[in-house]
C-alpha cells in the first residue's frame, strides 16, 4: 500500500528528486496514510545532508496540520456566508433603502407645489442633497457586492471601488498593472475585501494624499500591492498589541489563508505603508476572461 495519496505521489516524487539533487525545495503539503488506514494532511520541510559535496542522507520534518486545514476549510464557509449577507445588505440598500427615497423625492415634490415660490425654493435645496444621498447609496450597495467584479473582473471592480472612496475622502488612488486573466472565484473576492479594508485603512489611519495599487505577474503568482503615502506605523508594535486590536489586517491575513495566499506588511513611521499580497493565479475556469455567474 501507498503511503502517499495517490493524487499527490507525482508531486511526492518531484520534492523527493530536487532533494536527492541536493536542492532544498519549499515547504510542501502530502496527504499521508495513517496506520487506520486514512489519509491526514502533512506539512513536509526535507534537506539534504550533505558531506563533502557528497548527499549522504536526508533530513526531513513532518507535522500533522489536520487542524490547520480543518480551521482553513471553516473559514471558507464562513467566508461564503458573509459574502451571501453582504450580497443580503448590499440589494436591501439599493432596492428598499432606494425606493423609499424615491417615494420622499415625490412626497417633497408634491408638497412643493402647494407652497409659495420662496419656500418652494428652499425645498429644492433639501431634494438637492436628497440626490447626492441616492448616488452615495447606490454607489455604496455596488461597492458591498459590486456585480462588475463578476461581470467583468478585478481590476474594473477595484477602479469603481477606488472611484467611491476618491469622491468620499479626496485621496487620490491609482490603480496599476492588470491583474491578467480571471482568478478562482473566492480569490477575487479575497483580493477585493482586501483592497477595501486597506483603503479604509488609509483614509481611517494614514493621513495620506496618495495610494497605489498595482498589480505584477509573477509565473503563477499574482502579488498585488497597496501603498500610501501616509504617517506609516510600527508593524511590529501593532501586532503585538494586545486587547483592542483591530480585526483589519488579522482579516486581511484569514482571507488570504482561505486561498492559500500570504501578507507582507511593510511600514515605518513616517514613511507611508505598503501590504504586499501574493496569491496563487490559478485561473477559475477554462475561459477565463469571460463574465461568471
Ligand atoms: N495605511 C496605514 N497607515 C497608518 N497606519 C495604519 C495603516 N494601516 C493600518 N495602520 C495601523 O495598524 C493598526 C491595525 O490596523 P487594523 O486594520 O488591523 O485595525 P483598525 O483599522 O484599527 O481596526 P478595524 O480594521 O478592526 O476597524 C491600525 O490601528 C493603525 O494604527
Ligand atoms: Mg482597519
Amino acid at each position: 500500500p501507498l503511503l502517499v495519496h495517490p493524487d499527490d505521489l507525482p508531486r511526492a516524487v518531484a520534492f523527493f528528486k530536487a532533494v536527492l539533487d541536493g536542492r532544498v525545495p519549499p515547504t510542501f503539503e502530502l496527504r499521508v496514510v495513517t496506520k487506520s488506514g486514512a489519509y491526514v494532511p502533512g506539512e513536509f520541510m526535507a534537506t539534504p545532508l550533505m558531506q563533502d559535496a557528497q548527499l549522504v542522507g536526508v533530513l526531513g520534518v513532518a507535522r500533522d496540520i489536520t487542524d490547520r486545514k480543518r480551521a482553513e476549510e471553516a473559514l471558507r464557509h464562513l467566508n461564503e456566508a458573509l459574502e451571501e449577507e453582504i450580497k443580503r445588505i448590499a440589494h436591501a440598500l439599493h432596492d428598499e433603502a432606494g425606493q423609499l427615497l424615491a417615494s420622499v423625492h415625490i412626497g417633497l415634490a408634491e408638497v412643493a407645489r402647494e407652497l409659495p415660490p420662496h419656500v418652494s425654493r428652499r425645498l429644492e435645496d433639501v431634494r438637492g442633497l436628497l440626490t447626492k444621498i441616492e448616488e452615495q447609496l447606490r454607489h455604496l450597495s455596488h461597492e458591498l457586492r459590486p456585480t462588475i467584479l463578476d461581470d467583468l473582473g478585478l481590476r474594473p471592480a477595484l477602479e469603481f471601488l477606488a472611484d467611491g472612496v476618491s469622491r468620499r475622502t479626496g485621496l487620490q488612488i491609482l490603480v496599476e498593472g492588470a491583474p491578467g486573466k480571471r482568478l478562482a472565484a473566492p480569490t477575487e473576492t479575497a483580493l477585493y475585501r482586501i483592497v477595501q479594508e486597506a483603503l479604509t485603512n488609509v483614509t481611517k489611519h494614514a493621513q495620506a494624499t496618495r495610494v497605489t495599487i498595482r498589480f505584477a505577474r509573477d509565473g503563477r503568482v499574482l502579488r498585488c500591492t497597496i501603498r500610501d503615502n501616509g504617517t506609516g506605523f510600527d508593524v511590529l508594535a501593532v501586532q503585538a498589541r494586545r486587547g483592542a486590536r483591530g480585526l483589519g489586517l488579522i482579516g486581511i491575513q484569514e482571507r488570504l489563508n482561505a486561498v492559500g495566499g500570504t501578507l507582507n506588511v511593510i511600514s515605518t513611521l513616517g514613511s507611508g505603508a505598503e501590504l504586499v499580497i501574493s496569491v496563487p493565479a490559478e485561473t477559475g475556469s477554462a475561459d477565463s476572461d469571460s463574465p461568471r455567474r
